[in-house]
C-alpha cells in the first residue's frame, strides 16, 4: 500500500469538516468565473484553497488540478498528481440541499487518462459527512465525524436490483434516442435527481440504477468535466461492480485534450449501461 497515497487520503478527510464548517458563510457569488464559464461561489473557493495548500505541501503530490483553476499547480517532484472538484453541486447550496468533494489520484501529469488513476474518492456532505474511497479494486465508505475517519462499509459493491436513476439536463434538450432509452429506464425505476452529482452517484450506490448527464441537443459535450467529475466517479462505480460510460465506452478509456473538457456521463448497473451504449450506438 503506497504511504503517499495514505497520506492525499487523510489529508481530504482531515480538511472535508472545514470544508463543510465553511459553507454557511460562502453562499455568496465571487465576481470570478471557472475555467468552465461558471459563476463562482466563495465557497468554491475556499474550498479549494484549501484542498491546494494542504496537498500541495505532501511530498507525494506532484501537482494539484481543479475545476476551479485554468492550470495545474506544480508541487514538489512527487509522484502522483490530484484533481479535484472541490465542491460538487455548488448550486446545491443556496437550497441547502447535498454537496460533495470529489478527487482523483493519477500516476501521470494532468490532463490524463482515467487508466492512470491509482484511486479516486469522494466526500459526501449529507445530514453526515461520509467519504466514499477506491484503490486497489476495491471502495470503502467511511463516516467522518470532527476529523476521525471510522470505516463503516468494508466493500462497497452497487446492489444487483437497481432502484433508482436520475438524468441531467432539460427534457426538451435530449437527443430523441436519449428520450426514448428513459422512456424505458422510467418504467423499471424510480427517480432520484439531486442537482449534486455526489449526492445521486451516491444513491445509485446505496440502491442501484443509473444517473447520468447526457449530451444535449445544443451541447452535445454535456456538462459534467471529464478529469474532475468522469474518471473519479467512473473509477469509483467500476470498482464497486458497476460501469460507466460516455455513451460509447468506460469513461476510464477517455483521455481529455485539455483539462477542463466536458463529457457525457453514465455510471451505474452494467445492465442499463449496455442498453444505453446500444441505444445512443444504433
Ligand atoms: P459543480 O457544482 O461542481 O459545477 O457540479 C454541478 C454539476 C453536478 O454536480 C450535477 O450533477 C450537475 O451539475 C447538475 O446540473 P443541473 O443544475 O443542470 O441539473
Ligand atoms: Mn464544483
Ligand atoms: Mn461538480
Amino acid at each position: 500500500m503506497s504511504d503517499g497515497i495514505d497520506a492525499i487520503l487523510d489529508v481530504v478527510a482531515d480538511t472535508a469538516p472545514d470544508v463543510r464548517g465553511g459553507l454557511a458563510g460562502r453562499r455568496v457569488y465571487e465576481t470570478a468565473e471557472n475555467p468552465s464559464g461558471e459563476q463562482q461561489l466563495a465557497a468554491d473557493v475556499y474550498a479549494d484553497e484549501l484542498l491546494e495548500e494542504r496537498l500541495l505541501a505532501l511530498d507525494a503530490v506532484g501537482s494539484y488540478a481543479s475545476e476551479e483553476r485554468d492550470a495545474a499547480v506544480p508541487g514538489t517532484d512527487g509522484e502522483y498528481h490530484v484533481a479535484a472538484d472541490p465542491l460538487d453541486g455548488s448550486s446545491n447550496l443556496k437550497s441547502n440541499n447535498t454537496m460533495g468533494t470529489i478527487f482523483g489520484v493519477y500516476d501521470a501529469p494532468l490532463p490524463a487518462s482515467g487508466r492512470n488513476l491509482v484511486a479516486a474518492g469522494f466526500v459526501l456532505y449529507g445530514p453526515i459527512t461520509t467519504m466514499v474511497v477506491a484503490r486497489d479494486g476495491t471502495v470503502t465508505e467511511s463516516v467522518i465525524d470532527d476529523g476521525d475517519r471510522e470505516i463503516v462499509t468494508e466493500n462497497l459493491v452497487v446492489p444487483t436490483d437497481p432502484t433508482v436513476y436520475g438524468f441531467g439536463g432539460r427534457v426538451p434538450q435530449w437527443t430523441d434516442a436519449f428520450a426514448e432509452y428513459v422512456d424505458g429506464v422510467e418504467q423499471e425505476l424510480k427517480l432520484r435527481y439531486g442537482g449534486a452529482m455526489i449526492g445521486d452517484v451516491n444513491q445509485v450506490l446505496t440502491y442501484g440504477g443509473i444517473f447520468g448527464y447526457p449530451g444535449l441537443r445544443d451541447r452535445p459535450e454535456g456538462k459534467l468535466r471529464l478529469l474532475f467529475e468522469g474518471h473519479p466517479i467512473a473509477y469509483i462505480v467500476e470498482s464497486a461492480g458497476g460501469a460507466s460510460s460516455n455513451g460509447e465506452r468506460s469513461l476510464l478509456d477517455c483521455e481529455p485534450d485539455r483539462l477542463h473538457e466536458r463529457t457525457p456521463l453514465f455510471v451505474g448497473n452494467e445492465p442499463y449501461i449496455d442498453r444505453l451504449e446500444a441505444a445512443l450506438g444504433e
